[in-house]
């Protein structure tokens, strides 16, 4: 454990050992909709810990929770030992917390380069913004900034990309710059919502290595209705329906759960959809691939 519980550098050293994420009890309403019912999890470091659930069942809104974009009515959060409860998406991210979107939120008058280096730190998006305004006192801020996020972009196999716009892209190449801008940040948590959201079936194998992959640096939570790819590179699942946690264990297990797979089937069931994976066979049920990519007017404002 480094021990540093009070207000840390915002660049912590990825080191083996710490990183462990604790929510307790956790209750998010939304007016009358109790969209987290006293969920209480753990996603240990270098694991890679599913989110799974019917659609509705609360997912995001725990990652929303995690990332500090919704507060939760009661609860706590822990993670490396420090309190998380209250705390805003800019104090979370410096603690070494990042995320994706449900969909790929890029901003389509950006390019690929400039979209990643968009998720460095608030201090090294300082610069960028300055650097855009073309004042000199940036640019060596800013040639950092350009070399991790082409680094970033390495760890995703899309450096080629780096000068090409968002919307020149297929899906999958603009998930991995998403994905790229979340590990700018060199988070210790990482928070992955559908990362295979809309991806063909055949790209699934090499998403679930990258995956695995991160957890070299991270603790990995993602939140996935691709069962095949949730069930092969996760250590733990976690299960939620109707807000509440209803499984939590390994894959085999999770699987196992008569309560898991009632869940399931009490729900619009798809193809491929259930925890079980089946039936298989080899239908795509993508989600039909939104850019919810917020309004460029905002990034160029
Ligand atoms: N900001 C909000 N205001 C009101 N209700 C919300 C809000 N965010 C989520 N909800 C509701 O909370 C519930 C859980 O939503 P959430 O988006 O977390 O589900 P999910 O498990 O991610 O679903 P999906 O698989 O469809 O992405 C839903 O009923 C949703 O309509
Ligand atoms: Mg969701």
């Amino acid at each position: 454990m480094n021990g540093n519980s009070s207000a840390g550098p915002a660049t912590v050293p990825n080191t083996a050992g710490d990183g462990l994420l604790e929510v307790s009890d956790v209750t998010v309403r939304f007016g009358g909709l109790t969209a987290l019912d006293a969920v209480s999890l753990t996603a240990a470091p270098h694991q890679v810990t599913g989110v799974i659930g019917p659609n509705g069942a609360g997912k995001t809104t725990l990652l929303n929770v995690l990332c500090g974009f919704v507060r939760p009515q009661s609860g706590a959060l822990r993670f490396d030992g420090t309190g998380l409860t209250g705390l805003r998406p800019h104090r979370l991210a410096s603690l070494g917390i990042a995320r994706t979107l449900q969909g790929v939120g890029l901003f389509s008058r950006l390019s690929v380069l400039e979209n990643v280096m968009m998720g460095g730190t608030p201090q090294a998006r300082a610069g960028f913004w300055s650097a855009l305004a073309g004042l000199p006192r940036s640019d060596r801020d800013e040639r950092r900034l350009r070399d991790r996020a082409l680094a970033a972009l390495e760890r995703v196999d899309a450096a080629d990309l780096a000068d090409r716009l968002p919307d020149q892209l297929p899906y999958g190449l603009r998930k991995r710059v998403a994905l790229a801008r979340a590990l700018i940040a060199q988070p210790r948590l990482l928070l992955l919502d559908e990362p295979a959201g809309g991806l063909p079936e055949q790209e699934l194998p090499e998403l679930g290595r990258l995956i695995t992959q991160l957890t070299g640096d991270a603790a990995v939570v993602v939140v996935e209705h691709r069962m095949d790819l949730v069930m092969s590179v996760c250590d733990s699942i976690a299960v939620l329906d109707f807000g509440k946690l209803i499984a939590l264990g390994s894959p085999g297990e999770v699987q196992a759960d008569p309560a898991v797979t009632a869940a399931y089937l009490g729900t619009e069931a798809q193809p491929g959809d259930r925890p079980d994976g089946s039936p298989e066979d080899g239908a795509p049920q993508d989600e039909a691939p939104q850019d919810e990519a917020p309004d460029a007017g905002a990034a160029d404002g």
